[in-house]
């Protein structure tokens, strides 16, 4: 028998604020399909959280996402992609729906990567679960051998960002704090990865504490190439995604403060709506 595979938007999760730096890019590059973004600000942080809750929020957002209608979610945070991606490809989509994709942020970043390094020394600003998990020396030693990878985490990060503390002074002591710590560990890096799709959101900062002659990368527009590649070669995925332009925002926090702050990082008015997982 034959079943009409479902249409709907694209799925955009994140534990907070950070996937919108991804979304941003993606929709820049690819306006015409809907976006359906879910941040889980009510349980962010995530990357001081266990393996296991990691991937049990990160499939609970999943299958919401699913419910409303998603073909494709992508995982627009690192440390959900980290923790859980492998297992929810793995294992849970052949038992949800085997039609369904889901893509994470960490491979389109480090195939990228080995272009630009020229020292072959690469650092990654991440969450503690990120670095933790090794995934990117991994990935980055696999793909482009004799790049060394050098990891720090940056535990302070993510919660003054949620916090809406990214402009006041307190970031400037963590921001620099944590640059100089990974520099001081390879100081033959000219690459750095900012790990986490938070971090864009202070780059001013993370700019002001970086030397100059090193780049920083963040992924938002890797990612959003990768999509549109990987959009092109698989059709019927394309053909999956309705394509009226809009954008919804779903949120585990109150929707009015959502609102606030997403407003302010794309930089556009939008309005948000409460959701429980
Ligand atoms: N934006 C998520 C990431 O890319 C972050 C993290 C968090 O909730 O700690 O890792």
């Amino acid at each position: 028998m034959h079943y009409a595979l479902n249409t709907g938007s694209i799925g955009v999760f994140d534990s907070g604020y950070g996937g919108l730096t991804i979304l941003r890019q993606i929709r820049q590059l690819m306006p015409q399909y809907d976006y359906l973004y879910l941040g889980d600000n009510a349980r962010a942080p995530y990357g001081t959280r266990s393996f296991e809750v990691v991937y049990e929020f990160t499939l609970q957002a999943v299958r919401r996402l699913f419910d409303l209608g998603c073909p494709l979610v992508i995982l627009a945070c690192n440390t959900a992609s980290a923790k859980a991606l492998r297992t929810i490809q793995q294992v849970d989509l052949p038992q949800i729906d085997a039609t369904r994709r889901v893509l994470g942020v960490i491979r389109p970043t480090t195939e990228a990567v080995g272009e630009l390094t020229k020292t072959r020394h690469v650092g990654i600003l991440a969450t503690q679960g990120t670095i933790r998990s090794h995934t990117y020396d991994i990935e980055i030693t696999k793909l482009h051998p004799g790049v060394r990878v050098t990891g720090q985490a940056c535990p302070m990060w993510v919660p003054l960002i949620e916090n809406r503390e990214y402009d006041s002074p307190g970031v400037d002591y963590f921001v620099k704090k944590y640059i100089d710590q990974l520099l001081f560990r390879d100081p033959e890096i000219d690459t750095i990865i900012l790990g986490c799709t938070h971090y864009p959101l202070i780059m001013n900062k993370i700019r002001q504490y970086t030397p100059a002659g090193i780049q920083l990368m963040p992924q938002g527009d890797y990612v959003a190439n990768s999509l549109q590649d990987y959009l092109r070669r698989h059709t019927d995925m394309h053909e999956r995604i309705t394509q009226d332009g809009t954008c919804r925002f779903l949120t585990t926090e109150h929707p009015f403060t959502f609102k606030e702050n997403a407003s302010v990082f794309l930089g556009q008015d939008i309005t948000a709506e409460h959701i429980d997982l």
